[in-house]
């Protein structure tokens, strides 16, 4: 069921890439909720993913981009902003990627060039974002950016590995730049912490099928799905939450406040003669 909430609403969508992706879902719901924007991903995902199929469905112009490239990303707001006659009202960083877990290097034996790159493509690319808008005033006052985030920033979670790192840095810029932009432009600037989500993204994730049971064990309300990921940032895109910034919002179930559940906890009770510590049973990395 459609609100209107963009009715009249510009924006720019980073980070769909096939119909799993959360940005995916983003555009979808946008779209019915009366929103024109544009799209954009790399010329890779472009060639590989499903982008066209999207894009005539949402009526949307899409831009090629390199989120780690200011020149690009410079591109895609000015073209944006040409296609859709005049400034954005709202943005979506959905990127992420790290090439240690795609290399399945261990979080102490990390290689640091990679490292660089999950920084700058998974974090850094939210700050070049914030900062070429900024600079070509790309945003109407009242606009709001999102950028999509994991509990690992937090807490400890087996495998997430170096991603972990970039979410926190993620929610770093989001507070950092939502200070400045709220100051002088009254535009809000928030991170979403998403359960675990079944996309290409998410599957990368060791130990991913695992991880999706826990959560969804631990959560009162169940793992959020890409889907109703979707639905919170609509919100955050609508003039319903105006005076929300610097957030970091957990869309996870109510995962982050829990200690443990009765569901998780049968399974815990039917391992508990398991000898963890033997490592004849537990194979770490
Ligand atoms: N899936 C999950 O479990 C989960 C949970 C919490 C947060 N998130 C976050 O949600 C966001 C979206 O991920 P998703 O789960 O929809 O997976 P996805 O694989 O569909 O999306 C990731 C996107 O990042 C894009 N990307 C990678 N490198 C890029 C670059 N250099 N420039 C521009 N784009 C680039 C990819 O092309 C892809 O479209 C990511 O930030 C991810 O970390 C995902």
């Amino acid at each position: 069921m459609a609100y209107n909430l963009l009715k009249g609403k510009k924006g720019i969508i980073f980070g769909a890439l096939d119909s799993k992706s959360i940005a995916w879902k983003v555009a979808e719901k946008a779209f019915e909720e009366g929103a024109v924007f544009t799209l954009s991903n790399t010329a890779t995902a472009l060639r590989f993913g499903e982008l066209d199929e999207l894009a005539k469905k949402c009526n949307a112009t899409i831009i090629p981009a390199d989120a780690t490239s200011v020149d690009d990303l410079t591109r895609v707001f000015e073209e944006s902003m040409k296609v859709l006659g005049g400034k954005v009202d709202f943005v979506l960083h959905s990127i992420g990627m790290s090439l240690n877990v795609r290399k399945k290097r261990v979080y102490n034996d990390l290689d640091y060039n990679y490292l660089n790159k999950t920084l700058d493509i998974s974090a850094i690319s939210f700050h070049k974002m914030l900062q070429v808008a900024f600079k070509l005033d790309a945003i109407n006052e009242w606009g709001s950016v999102v950028g999509l985030s994991y509990v690992a920033a937090q807490r400890t979670l087996y495998g997430y590995n170096d991603m972990a790192d970039a979410k926190a840095l993620l929610e770093s810029i989001a507070r950092s730049f939502g200070y400045i932009y709220g100051r002088d432009r009254k535009i809000r600037v928030n991170t979403i912490s998403q359960s675990p989500t079944n996309t290409t993204a998410g599957s990368g994730v060791k130990g991913f099928d695992g991880l999706l049971d826990f959560t969804e064990r631990m959560s009162p309300l169940g793992n959020a799905n890409a889907e109703e990921c979707a639905e919170y940032c609509i919100t955050l895109f609508s003039d319903l939450t105006r005076k929300v910034t610097m957030q970091n919002l957990f869309h996870d179930g109510g995962f982050s406040s829990m200690g443990m559940s009765w569901k998780a906890m049968q399974i815990y009770n039917k391992s508990i003669n398991c000898d963890c510590n033997d490592k004849k049973d537990t194979q770490m990395d």
